[in-house]
């Protein structure tokens, strides 16, 4: 029983939609109707500016690490925590609260991540920024930043499969919510930052 309610607290958590919540609140817009029609931190900050852009993603974030910690908080050690975080970036894929149209798996990952191993977790911001520096495409700098996490939990982690097998998840998660960016790279339409 107190699987079943974990499973789906993290679902639940994982669903709220903090793009819709930030978005219909204080600017009356629904981020998914402008940009990229992502309901995510980047089309945020595209579509209302830095601030909204990042209470999003921050929101996105810690909706992964509170999802991941729930096994510890409810006193189910036997529960593989990071798991339980798959099911939350389940839920901001295809929230219940938002007519299952959610976002591309990136920032609630990485606040699975940040649950789990918190140096993990920098080393991917940091690859992240390199490459956003470097290319100047968000979405190009989440796929290689979660692939290159991969591989470093392959590398570095051998044997913990569950962290290997769940970041594997999040890398294909990932790759194929960014189907129509990796397009839009190649036809060279996709939008690049401009402040750095
Ligand atoms: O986190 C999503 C980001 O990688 C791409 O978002 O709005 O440019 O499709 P967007």
């Amino acid at each position: 029983m107190l699987t079943f309610i974990i499973i789906l607290s993290a679902y639940l958590i994982g669903s709220i939609p903090s793009g819709l919540i930030i978005g219909k609140t204080f600017y009356n817009i629904d981020i998914r109707e402008h940009g990229s029609k992502n309901l995510g931190g980047t089309n945020t900050f595209r579509t209302l500016g830095v601030k909204a852009g990042l209470t999003v993603t921050i929101m996105d974030i810690l909706k992964g690490t509170l999802a991941t910690s729930l096994p510890f908080l409810l006193g189910a050690n036997d529960l593989n925590e990071m798991l339980v975080g798959v099911i939350a970036v389940v839920g901001h894929m295809f929230p219940i609260f938002a007519n299952f149209r959610g976002g591309k798996a990136v920032a609630t990952s990485a606040g699975v991540i940040l649950g789990y191993e918190p140096l993990f977790f920098v080393i991917a911001v940091i690859i992240f920024f390199i490459s956003l520096y470097f290319s100047k495409y968000v979405s190009l700098s989440s796929m290689i930043a979660s692939l290159l996490a991969f591989i470093y939990s392959l590398v570095f982690h051998t044997g913990d499969w569950a962290l290997i097998t769940v970041i594997g998840i999040f890398t294909i998660f990932i790759f194929y919510r960014h189907r129509a960016n990796i397009k839009r790279i190649i036809d060279k339409t996709e939008p690049k930052v401009k402040w750095l």
